[in-house]
Parts: C-alpha cells; structure tokens; sequence
C-alpha cells in the first residue's frame, strides 16, 4: 500500500528495506511530548489566526492530549510504517478524531516540526545535566570542605611536585564542572529560537504567527531565516561538543581515582558499592565504575564526531542524513547521566587515606621550592641562585639517600653558609601548605575561604 502521509503520487509502497532503512521511530518516539507541544502550539496559532476552523483546532488538542496519555500510559502501538514519531502521532490523531487531523498540518512540515522538537528535547537535556553537574559540586564542595587541611602530595608530570590540600584537589574539578556548566548557558541562551514554521525551507503563504508558537513553547524568538531553520543542527552540535568536554572532564577525575586506588598510591578505596571483586584473584578490588566513566568519555566523543560527520558535506537545507543526529544526542545525554550519578556517588563515598597521602605529601623533596624560597626571602639571593643552591642540596640529599629535613646544619651550610635552624620549619609539608596563600593556592585558611565562595558560586 501507499504511505497515507505521502503516497498520493506513489503507485506502490516502499519496500521492506526502505522501511527498515528509513524508520527512525524505533528512537525518535523519545520525542514524543515535545512533539505534542509543539503540535498544540501550531494548532492554537491556526485557530487563533483563523487559518482552521475552531471546532477542528479544539478537537485536534483534544485528541493531541490524548495521544500523549496513551504514549505515556504505554498503550500507543508505535508503527515503523509510520516512519517516525511525527507521523505515527499525526496517524494515531485521525484515529481518535477522523480527518480533521488532516488539517493540524498546514502551514508546516516535518523539516520544521523535526527541527522544533529536537530543540525542545536538548534544550530539556540540558536543564537537567546542569542539575546534576550541581550536585557533583555541591558533593565535591562537602568533601572539599572535610579535607581542607589534609595534607598530599601535588603532582605535574605525575612527578611529585609540591605539597597541596586534599581539599584544594577536590575544588579544581569542582572549577572545571562551573565551565561546563556555564558552556551548558551559553550553548541554551543560542539555541533557545523557534524553528517553527519555516515549513519546509521557504516558508508559508499562510498568516501564521511565529512569535506566538516561539512564546507558547518557551523559546525567545522565531529564527531569523527559513532555509537555516531547518537546516541548522548547531544546536546538537554545541550540545554535544560540551557534553564531550564534560565526559573528558569526568574521565579525568575517574582516571585519577583509579590511580589513587592503585596499592602504589594507595590514596584512596571506592567504596564497595563501586568496586568489584577478581574471579580469580581473591585480594582484587577494581574501581570498576571509575574505569567505566573513564572508559565511556570514548562513546560521548564517538557522539560528536558522527554528527560532525554526518553534517559536513550537506547542503542547505534539509536532508534525510540529518534524521542521523537523534542517536548521538540521545547516546551522549544517556552515557553523561549515567556517569555523572556514579562520579558523583563515588566522590560522596570515598575512603581517603589520608595518613599515606600525608606521609607521600613529602617524598622526592617536595618542599625543594621552599627551601629557595626561604634562601630569597631571608637572605636576599636571586631565585635564580637560589634554585641553583636547593638543586645542589637536593643531589646531596639523594646521593645519601635521605630526605632535604635529614641533612645537617653543617652540611646545608657547606653549599650556603648563610642558612640557620630556622630553615627546618620550612621544609615541613604542614608549614609548605601554610604558605601557600596567594590568591587561589593551597593554604587550609585558603580552601576554607574557597569551600564558602563555591557555595556561593555554584550552589545559590
Ligand atoms: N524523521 C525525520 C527526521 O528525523 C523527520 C523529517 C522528515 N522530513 C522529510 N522531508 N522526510 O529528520
């Protein structure tokens, strides 16, 4: 048979291949309550402007919202006949109502009403990924706040570097999400316009209303161009191109969990909740849903690249390619909800060892830049001498196999006589982090001051 929708100039049906080729229904049906609003806001304008008669438009919202119920009370029998969920929604409408369904339609295609709905959707998406990053903030914070003056070590080349608070650690990625959050902003405040009723590319010849159905469904204003409107997937672009940049983010806080759960760092054990166990090595106890958010960052940027793909070599306007930007989207909201709700778990019961990290904060001389720091402030030397001094201290202390606190008055005074007793209080990890009081470093009194400021930053 000939599609109802389209097949008046067909004389046979597509085949099964076409079908199967063709139906996108098996996914965009998540698309089915924005399709709904988007379907009442046209409908109420048509009235409104006297473009269809009242009694239809009345019986069209009618059944519209009865078509919603039946799809949300899992009694909608969905049709890949009907190709996608404009058509099984419109086809169903006729059903309930008869043909002035066939009104519901004018003014309009599925170019624009596709466009309108995925809108919708992402923009939904992404009021709810900015709620769940929050909360990683507020988890992150509470921890912050916990360890503010607990003493590790702070790595660069994942070298032991210089002596840091577990607290501040905890607050950098607490930094990284507020950017992805603020991308989130920016990428809603763009897309927030109304494709609707750009019809197919060009238009309509009808008095329809755009600004009323881009007030009715929440967006700022129509979009400025026809041709673009139903052309345009920055939108999903943007969305998904943060939505990467969160996963990578989420990766790396997973791959250091990781590491810190190793017995070599031992800093830290996931809770048992989010570990598992070896089926042949009875001591194991894998961090497995840290490597899982680390090992999915991997679909998230699979996501963005196929839309990227997908949309390169198209011209203006609409093309059926474009029915391939749903699954990435939809792939990438999934994975990223997911792994926020386990990172964020995993941060709100982790077991930090704060005794190893403590008593690592000082191997491979940490305080090194303390002790240059101290030859410039207390006895005038240029940094420059200064690093050079520390440096030869530093072999001294290696060769002999023990720490910078370890060597002697006299053998510290044999590189630089002007050193005294007073150099050993800063060579201690407490008195390093102390010291770190610039704006934005590690100081306790510092992470103290941050946990109250990201509150308010991120939390309000
Ligand atoms: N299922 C289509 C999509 O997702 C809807 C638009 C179809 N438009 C068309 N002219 N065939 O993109």
């Amino acid at each position: 048979a000939t599609s109802s929708i389209w097949g008046g100039r067909f004389a046979a049906g597509p085949s099964a291949l076409m079908e199967a080729i063709n139906a996108s229904i098996g996914f965009d049906q998540r698309l089915y309550a924005q399709d709904v609003a988007g379907s009442k806001a046209h409908c109420v304008m048509l009235k409104n402007q006297g473009i269809i008669p009242e009694d239809d438009a009345l019986k069209i919202l009618d059944g519209l919202d009865r078509v919603l119920d039946e799809i949300e009370a899992g009694e909608f029998a969905f049709s890949p006949a009907l190709e996608d969920i404009h058509m099984n929604v419109e086809n169903r409408l006729r059903e309930l109502i008869g043909d002035g369904a066939g009104r519901l339609h004018t003014a309009r295609s599925r170019n624009d009403q596709v466009a309108t709905d995925l809108r919708l959707w992402v923009r939904d998406t992404l009021d709810g990924l900015d709620g769940a990053l929050k909360g990683m903030q507020r988890d992150l914070i509470d921890r912050a706040r916990e360890h503010h003056d607990d003493v590790m070590p702070g790595f660069t080349h994942l070298q032991a570097a210089q002596p840091v608070t577990l607290g501040h650690y905890l607050l950098a990625y607490c930094e990284m999400l507020g950017r992805d959050r603020g991308r989130i902003a920016d990428c809603r405040a763009r897309m927030n316009e109304s494709p609707l009723g750009a019809a197919a590319l060009a238009g309509t010849s009808f008095p329809i209303d755009r600004l009323d159905t881009a007030r009715r469904l929440g967006f700022d204003r129509p979009t400025a161009n026809s041709l673009d409107s139903v052309s345009d997937r920055d939108f999903a672009l943007e969305f998904l191109s943060l939505a990467a940049i969160i996963a990578v983010h989420l990766s790396r806080m997973a791959e250091e969990f990781v590491l810190w759960c190793s017995a070599q760092f031992n800093f830290m054990r996931v809770s048992d909740e989010y570990s598992t166990g070896s089926s042949i090595m009875p001591q194991k106890r894998n961090p497995d849903a840290a490597e899982l958010v680390r090992g999915k960052a991997g679909r998230v940027i699979g996501d963005l690249t196929s839309l990227l793909v997908a949309l390169k070599g198209l011209p203006l306007s609409y093309g059926k390619d474009m029915q391939e930007d749903k699954e990435p989207v939809f792939d990438a909201a999934d994975t990223l909800e997911l792994c926020i709700s386990a990172m964020s778990a995993m941060v709100r019961t982790a077991i930090f060892n704060t005794e190893r990290m403590k008593k690592d904060a000082g191997k491979g001389f940490t305080t090194a830049t303390d002790l240059a720091d101290w030859l410039v402030r207390v006895l005038a030397m240029p940094f420059r001498d200064a690093h050079h001094v520390t440096g030869a201290l530093v072999k001294m202390a290696e060769d002999k196999g023990v720490g910078l606190e370890d060597l002697s008055l006299g053998e510290m005074q044999s590189v630089a006589p002007g050193i005294t007793e007073e150099i050993y209080n800063v060579l201690g990890v407490e008195n390093s982090v102390k010291s770190r009081t610039s704006h934005g470093g590690t100081a306790p009194e510092n992470v103290r001051r941050a946990v109250d400021e990201a509150r308010r930053r991120f939390l309000d």
